[in-house]
């Protein structure tokens, strides 16, 4: 695992974009795997930034994302899908239909997992960017999932449920459950992207760059990926 300090959220955001950009440069038809959330917001922006500067094409791309809330519909504007519209696929050439997430509006959620699945075996990520939670969380494999868990129902912790709140006018708006890959869809990635920053992540990071190999952090199976990078700022880096 290779972690690289940044000073702050700026410097961050923009290594971790560099990074991107870089594969797709390498690669025009890359898979790139998406999250959500406060920490790749920046990555997003940089990236926008050397598409409208540099004409970086995401044209042939295809993305996959890790997660999407339960009973909301793509247009809901706390949808993850409404996310990734506004905070990066709208502002760049990419071809909507080669984007993917789980679709919380599905009647069928096990259909749904299946799907998703399936879609994952097609589109093997050649990235996959991940935000770290507070307890160690990645996509919503909150701690106790199984490492072998593929895309499913996932009922939110408390403790996300009020990280999360933030995002929503009142605590009882936000949805009780996800759709979220599983840890080994995540592990499948050819290679993984971690972003974090702040000293509320400080206690997770140390866990999943030091930590037991535990489904008790989610993030400390990432020690057992060859090809990880995190990039973190110092807040977050203080207890390694
Ligand atoms: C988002 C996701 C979550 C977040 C994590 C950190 O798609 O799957 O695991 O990455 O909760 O969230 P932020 O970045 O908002 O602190």
């Amino acid at each position: 695992m290779q972690v690289i300090v940044t000073e702050n959220y700026a410097e961050m955001s923009e290594k971790a974009a560099q990074l991107i950009i870089d594969i797709v440069k390498n690669n025009p038809k890359a898979v790139l795997g998406l999250a959500t959330g406060s920490s790749p917001i920046g990555t997003y922006q940089n990236m926008i930034k050397d598409h409208k500067e540099n004409g970086t094409s995401y044209k042939d791309v295809h993305t996959v994302n890790l997660d999407e809330y339960v009973g909301l519909t793509a247009d809901h504007d706390q949808s993850y899908a409404y996310f990734m519209r506004t905070n990066l696929f709208d502002h760049i050439d990419i071809d909507l239909n080669n984007t993917n997430l789980p679709k919380g509006s599905a009647r069928c959620r096990g259909k749904e997992c299946d799907r998703y699945n399936a879609l994952l075996e097609n589109y093997k990520q050649d990235v996959q960017v991940l935000g770290l939670g507070s307890n160690g969380h990645i996509g919503f494999n909150e701690p106790g999932t199984p490492f072998d868990s593929v895309t499913h129902l996932v009922d939110l912790t408390e403790n996300t449920i009020k990280d999360n709140s933030r995002l929503f006018a009142s605590i009882d708006e936000v949805p009780r459950q996800a759709l979220s890959m599983g840890i080994k869809n995540i592990m499948n990635a050819k290679s993984i992207l971690v972003v974090v920053s702040g000293k509320n992540k400080a206690e997770a990071v140390k866990g999943m760059v030091k930590g037991p190999i535990t489904p008790d952090l989610p993030a400390s199976v990432l020690q057992l990926h060859p090809f990880v990078t995190v990039i973190c700022d110092k807040d977050a880096a203080s207890l390694l």
